[in-house]
C-alpha cells in the first residue's frame, strides 16, 4: 500500500482502456483516496465503462471540469479538497486531443483555429491546472504532479501531426513549473513518455495499428502496456521517487534509445 494516506486528483478516465482509468484503479488498490474528473461531455457518455462506473467501483467522487477553463479548475480544486478533507498529494494530467487529427487534416494544411484549441486542451490545460493548484496552495509538500506525453515531442512521426508541438509545450511546462513548485513546496513535476497504447486518443491517429506493430518490434522490451504505465505513475506518486523532478521519463520498452532493430529489416 505505497499510497496509503495520500490524496489524489485524476484527470482523463474516459473508458476502461484509458491510461487514467488504470492509474485510478491502481492508486485505489495502493491505498490512495481519490477524486476523478473529466470533461463534462465524458459524463454524458453511455456504455458500460464510463467515468461514473469507475467512480462507483472505486467509491470515490467524480467531478466534471473542462480542463481548459480556469473557473472549472478552481471549482474542481476547491471541491476536491473538501471531499478529501485536505490538500492534494498527487495529480495526474492524462488529457490529449487534436481537432486537426480528428478532422484528418494534412500537416501541410492545418487549420490554425483548431490548432489553438488542440494546444489549449493538450498543453495549456496543464499550465492552467498547475497555476490553479499554485494559487490555491492546494498541494501538500513533497507532492507529485504528472502528465502523459509521447516521443513525438522530440522526433518526427508524420501522423502525429500538431500533437508533436502540443506535447513539446506540455513537457516544457513540466520543467518550468517544476522549478517553481520545487522551490516553494518540494513538489515534483514530471512527464511520462508512454509507448503507443490502444485507447480512444491513440486510435484517432492514422495507421495506428501498423505504427503500434512497428514500435513493438523496434523496442527490445516491446511496447509498454497501459497497466505498466499505471504502475510507473504510482511509483512517481509514491515516496520512493521524491527527488525525481523536471524530467521527461521514457516508459517505452527502450524505443527512445533505439536506432535500428534488425527485427524490422
Ligand atoms: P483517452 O482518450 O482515454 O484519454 C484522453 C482524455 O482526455 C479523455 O478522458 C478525454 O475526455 C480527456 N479530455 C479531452 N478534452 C478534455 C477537456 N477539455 N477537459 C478535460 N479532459 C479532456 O486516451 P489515453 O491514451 O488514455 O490518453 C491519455 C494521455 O496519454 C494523453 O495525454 C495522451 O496524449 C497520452 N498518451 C497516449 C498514448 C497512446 O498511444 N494512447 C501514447 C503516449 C501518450
Amino acid at each position: 500500500m505505497i499510497l496509503k494516506g495520500k490524496k489524489g486528483l485524476i484527470f482523463g478516465a474516459l473508458d476502461d482502456k484509458s491510461i487514467a482509468w488504470k492509474v485510478a484503479e491502481l492508486c485505489a488498490a495502493e491505498g490512495a483516496e481519490l477524486v476523478l474528473t473529466n470533461a463534462p461531455v465524458a459524463f454524458r457518455m453511455r456504455g458500460e465503462t464510463n467515468i461514473k462506473v469507475l467512480s462507483e467501483k472505486l467509491n470515490c467522487p467524480a467531478i466534471p471540469a473542462d480542463a481548459t477553463r480556469i473557473d472549472d479548475l478552481e471549482k474542481l480544486i476547491d471541491e476536491s479538497q473538501e471531499k478529501l478533507g485536505g490538500k492534494l498529494d498527487f495529480v495526474l494530467h492524462s488529457i490529449g486531443m487534436s481537432i486537426n487529427i480528428r478532422k484528418q487534416k494534412e500537416y501541410t494544411d492545418l487549420n490554425h483555429d483548431f490548432m489553438q484549441k488542440s494546444f489549449d486542451i493538450s498543453a495549456l490545460s496543464f499550465h492552467k491546472l498547475m497555476q490553479s493548484l499554485w494559487k490555491k496552495d492546494a498541494m501538500n509538500d513533497w507532492g507529485s504532479i504528472l502528465a502523459l506525453t509521447y516521443i513525438g515531442a522530440q522526433r518526427t512521426f508524420p501522423h502525429y501531426s500538431e500533437m508533436a508541438e502540443a506535447k513539446a509545450l506540455l513537457e516544457s511546462f513540466a520543467r518550468s513549473f517544476g522549478y517553481h513548485f520545487g522551490e516553494r513546496n518540494k513538489v515534483r513535476v514530471n512527464t511520462i513518455s508512454q509507448s503507443p497504447t490502444m485507447t480512444t486518443a491513440g486510435t484517432g491517429i492514422e495507421g495506428f495499428q501498423e505504427f503500434l506493430d512497428y514500435s513493438e518490434n523496434m523496442s527490445p522490451l516491446g511496447n509498454a502496456p497501459a497497466q505498466s504505465c499505471a504502475e510507473y505513475c504510482v511509483s512517481l506518486f509514491s515516496d520512493y521517487t521524491r527527488y525525481v523532478t523536471m524530467q521527461n521519463l521514457f516508459h517505452d520498452g527502450g524505443f527512445s534509445n533505439m536506432g535500428m532493430n534488425p527485427k524490422i529489416l
